[in-house]
């Protein structure tokens, strides 16, 4: 599986680590950016993140800002764009079951590495559990944006 990393200067540190941890767990990574701790725009790197989703580019993505507040806005703009800000190891299972939720957002400033790397692993093992499920996230995609 190909996944699609992103994060602002915030979230930079977090995105390092777990684009590492992809990697040595056989998952292709696209690294979109930031490649620094230089102050920048989340905006830029949760738009190039959504569209590699939404393109087909890769079939996930991660976005990492402080709060996870400005990713998360940012990336639902993107029409296809499932992006979950998520908080606790409920939320990371069930933003894959009932939303197919295709981009996992994260605050590194109120998530420690520790729970990330647990939400990344339980967002990406979480299959989507489909029937009334699949009838609500269709009904997304048919909504003017
Ligand atoms: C950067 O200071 C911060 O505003 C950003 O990382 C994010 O939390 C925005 O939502």
């Amino acid at each position: 599986m190909k996944i699609a990393l992103g994060a602002d200067h915030a979230g930079f540190s977090l995105k390092e680590i777990l684009a590492e941890t992809l990697r040595q767990q056989g998952y292709g990574v696209e690294d979109k950016g930031t490649y620094g701790r230089d102050s920048c725009d989340y905006t830029d790197y949760a738009s190039a993140v959504a569209e590699a989703v939404a393109s087909g580019e890769v079939e996930r993505g991660v976005l990492v800002c402080g709060t996870g507040i400005g990713m998360s806005i940012a990336a639902n703009r993107v029409p296809g764009v499932r992006a979950a800000l998520v908080q606790s190891e409920y939320q990371a299972r069930k933003c894959r079951e009932h939303n197919d939720s295709n981009i996992l957002v994260l605050g590194a400033r109120v998530t420690t590495t520790e729970m990330a790397e647990l939400y990344l692993s339980l967002w990406l093992t979480t299959p989507f559990a489909e029937g009334r499920h699949r009838v609500r996230i269709e009904k997304l995609d048919k909504r003017k944006s």
